[in-house]
């Protein structure tokens, strides 16, 4: 059964209710919390963050910059949830976060791999339905689809 766009969005913004921007307690833990699931599951994938190639969720823990890259990535997907029923920002949005990881030289299979990553992280958390991570999926197929063609426009390895 597919969902509206109303609808995708309605599911992803409630799978983050538990998600909490903020600089109280919190939303520093959320924070981090990403970065500590992401490098414990996902640590080949911790190449691209240098200087932290070899970083555990206790470093992530103790560490100042992955509070603040945490936030960002937090406030990110947030982003995504909230614009995602305007199809034109929605878009422009996806192609911003190409420029932004330009210089980091990802795999460009990584970009769907993302809303994996982050409905396991909403499920280490107890806090994602089937219908919500679906939910998830197809925003993140609109994604990756328009950041695909982005890359091909730019002339850049894609999938
Ligand atoms: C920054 C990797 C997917 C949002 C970064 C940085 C790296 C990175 C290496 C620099 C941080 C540092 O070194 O301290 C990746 C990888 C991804 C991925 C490997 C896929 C598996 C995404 C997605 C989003 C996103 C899908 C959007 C929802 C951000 C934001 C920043 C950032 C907001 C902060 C820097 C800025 O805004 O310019 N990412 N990223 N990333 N990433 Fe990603």
């Amino acid at each position: 059964m597919s969902m509206s766009r109303a609808e995708i969005a309605k599911h992803c913004k409630e799978s983050l209710k538990n998600i909490h921007l903020g600089t109280d307690d919190e939303g520093v833990q959320t924070a981090k919390d990403f970065y500590k699931y992401f490098f414990t599951n996902f640590p080949d994938l911790r190449k691209y963050f240098k200087g932290a190639e070899g970083f555990t969720a206790d470093d992530v823990q103790k560490s100042e910059r992955f509070e603040k890259q945490g936030s960002r990535l937090q406030l990110a997907v947030h982003t995504l949830a909230e614009i995602f029923e305007n199809e034109m920002v929605f878009k422009a949005y996806a192609r911003e976060m190409v420029h932004r990881h330009r210089v980091f030289k990802m795999d460009p299979a990584l970009w769907i791999a993302f809303f994996t990553v982050y409905t396991g992280f909403l499920n280490s958390r107890g806090a994602v339905n089937d219908q919500q991570k679906a939910a998830w999926m197809a925003l993140g197929k609109e994604f990756d689809s328009e950041i695909q063609s982005f890359l091909k426009h730019l002339g850049l390895p894609h999938v």
